[in-house]
């Protein structure tokens, strides 16, 4: 028996509502594998922790995470209780960048059943691979005069380590799909990061002679991820551009409530951790119609992460299937509820 040692954040809002979800589905996918099992244990740290500790989570919160094989986190964030900058650098991103996950992966893929906002959606399955640790977002910068004559400059930081590092992810997943990397580039406008970016881009694709590569300009691609989806399979961008095109990545899909993400550590001395797009919801808490998609889609990419990408494809397969067959939570035009949705994807996949 292989047995996964998950640490779960359930977090804040309807955190609390999916992780148990995907949790229950998960059980279900080692009953029906037989020879994996997984083991959570759960650790409380959230907004009402703050309130109680004054820290999002404690001193030794990340030792404590250190040694397990992933984490599964839900949502972080209720601004009645603690601003979300506190919330968000005090437990989420520390985790990101502690644990060195310095990529970020969002698929995106036509899913029958649900409503794409495209008129006639073809059938998109497309991944962004989004370098985590750089790039854009970075600390070094600064503002001065605070009259009207203010001034604020913001550095991008590219390193050279951190872009190939990046692109040799998407070319391995390439590898293991339709063997297509696009890199997300500015070089035209962008004169010192963009143009290295490319360079680098290049040198890594050599190494892939299998592999078809080729360079879009963010511009053009964020508009190709509406009118022609279908056409990408892997997309490499850095931090900023990989930001935004996995929110029209998205959006495309149909709702937030399905779209799952994961920070992948890839150097393989912390966890990766895996966690849905979607925030706490605070509308909907505690109404019970929390879409569980979104974070069992994300157990999915956890199971991939482990290497059972088999079990990984049968569980979208089911998830698929259950959509299709009208069974969908408010936010993609249903009526059913966060139980009744996670209950049929585990009766569709005990019965596979
Ligand atoms: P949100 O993603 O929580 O909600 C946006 C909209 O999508 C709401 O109408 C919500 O009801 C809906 N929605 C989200 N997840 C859903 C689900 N599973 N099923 C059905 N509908 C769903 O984003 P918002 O409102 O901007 O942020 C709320 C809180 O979450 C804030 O405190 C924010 O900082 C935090 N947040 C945390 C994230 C994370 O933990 N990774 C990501 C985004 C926001
Ligand atoms: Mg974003």
């Amino acid at each position: 028996m292989k047995v996964f040692n998950i640490a779960s954040i359930p977090g804040d809002g309807v955190g609390k509502e999916v992780v148990p979800a995907a949790q229950r589905v998960l059980k279900a996918v080692s009953d029906v594998h037989g020879g994996i099992s997984f083991h959570f244990t759960e650790f409380p740290y959230s907004c009402e922790y703050y309130l109680e500790h004054g820290q999002m989570m404690p001193d030794d919160g990340l030792v404590k995470l250190k040694d397990f094989d992933s984490i599964f986190l839900g949502a972080v964030g209720n601004s009645k209780l603690v601003p979300d900058h506190v919330s968000l650098w005090g437990l989420l991103i520390k985790i990101r960048r502690e644990f060195e996950q310095v990529i970020n992966i969002r698929p995106a893929k036509f899913l029958q059943g649900i409503k794409s906002p495209l008129a006639s959606p073809k059938d998109f399955d497309l991944l962004v691979v989004r370098e985590n640790s750089e790039g854009e977002y970075s600390t070094v910068g600064g503002r001065i005069y605070r009259n009207e004559e203010e001034i604020a400059i913001q550095n991008a930081v590219f390193s050279r380590k951190g872009a190939e590092r990046a692109m040799r992810f998407a070319f391995e997943m390439a590898a293991k799909r339709k063997k297509h990397v696009t890199s997300a580039t500015k070089s035209n406008g962008i004169i010192h990061s963009m143009p290295f970016w490319d360079e680098v881009f290049e040198l890594t694709a050599k190494d892939y002679p299998d592999i078809a590569a080729d360079s879009q300009h963010i511009d053009a691609l964020a508009s190709f991820f509406v009118t022609k989806p279908e056409t990408f399979d892997i997309i490499v961008a850095s931090n900023l551009f990989g930001d935004i095109l996995t929110d029209i990545g998205a959006a495309i899909m149909g709702s937030i409530g399905i779209a799952p993400a994961a920070n992948i550590n890839v150097n393989g001395k912390f966890p990766s951790m895996f966690e849905p797009v979607h925030g706490s919801a605070p509308d909907i808490i505690g109404k019970g119609i929390a879409n569980p998609v979104g974070q069992i889609w994300t157990a999915k990419m956890m199971l991939d992460h482990f290497g059972e990408e088999e079990l990984g494809s049968k569980l979208l397969d089911v998830i698929e299937d259950v959509l299709k067959s009208g069974i969908l939570t408010p936010d993609i035009g249903g009526t059913s509820t966060t139980e009744e949705v996670t209950d049929e994807i585990i009766k569709r996949l005990k019965a596979l």
